[in-house]
């Protein structure tokens, strides 16, 4: 696991979306793997800028995104789609048709999942994956527990990511209690990942997994650690506390 240490947001975001663009550089038909959260949102406005400005083509770009809620319309602020419509989609040149949120609407939900991670394989298998982290070390929205899933699934969130989500939300109440979201095994499959992580509420978990001493499902982020290329983007108080 590689280690990045920035000053601030301001330095992880732009520190993520460079190697992003690198990406994109070296291949044009990259596949993406996106997150939401308010981690990667900094990033993503770099990633719009460098579109802009620097004229970073998303033209032949494919994405896939961890996850999604279940019960709430796509057309809500909320959705994970309006999320990745808003704060990044609307905003370059990428091909609608080539991005894919999971379906949290999806009829038959298991049959989905099961098609989502095929999906991935048949177009080639995710070149870089972008991951934020939970407090309580859940990645996507794997969440502490007993067992984690391979591959992508239906998972109950726990109280304590329903509570930290609320602040999205009028009330908590309303977050929704189930989503949608790749496995490990899924996120596992990746040929690079980043993860990152910004402000003091992260350090501890941060702490944990740095010390790298120990995987348990009881911090899925901890899987990470038997993955060959990961690069770790934090910030100081991510990192100190
Ligand atoms: C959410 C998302 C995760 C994200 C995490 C941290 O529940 N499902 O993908 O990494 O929480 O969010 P934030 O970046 O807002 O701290």
């Amino acid at each position: 696991m590689k280690l990045i240490v920035e000053k601030d947001y301001d330095g992880i975001s732009k520190k993520a979306a460079g190697i992003v663009k690198q990406q994109i550089e070296s291949n044009k038909s990259t596949i993406l793997g996106l997150a939401t959260g308010s981690t990667p949102v900094g990033m993503y406005k770099e990633l719009i800028r460098m579109h802009k400005e620097e004229g970073l083509d998303f033209s032949n770009v494919i994405s896939f995104n961890l996850d999604e809620y279940i019960g709430i319309d796509y057309e809500h602020p909320n959705s994970y789609h309006y999320f990745m419509k808003d704060n990044l989609f609307n905003h370059i040149n990428i091909d609608m048709n080539n991005t894919f949120v999971p379906d949290g609407k999806a009829k038959d939900l298991d049959n989905y999942c099961k098609q989502y991670d095929k999906l991935i394989e048949k177009k080639g298998g995710i070149d870089l994956q972008i991951l934020g982290i939970g407090e309580n070390g859940h990645i996507a929205f794997n969440e502490p527990d007993e067992e984690l899933n391979t591959g992508t699934s239906i998972i109950n969130l726990t109280e304590s990511t329903i509570k930290a989500n609320s602040r999205f939300f009028d009330s908590p109440g309303e977050v929704p209690k189930k989503a949608i979201t790749m496995g490990i095994g899924s996120i596992m499959k990746a040929k690079k990942i980043i993860l990152m992580a910004s402000g003091k509420k992260k350090a501890k978990v941060i702490k944990k997994l740095l010390e790298g001493k120990k995987i348990t499902t009881q911090l899925p982020a901890s899987m990470l650690l038997l993955h060959p290329d990961v690069t770790v983007i934090v910030d100081e108080e991510a990192y100190k506390g």
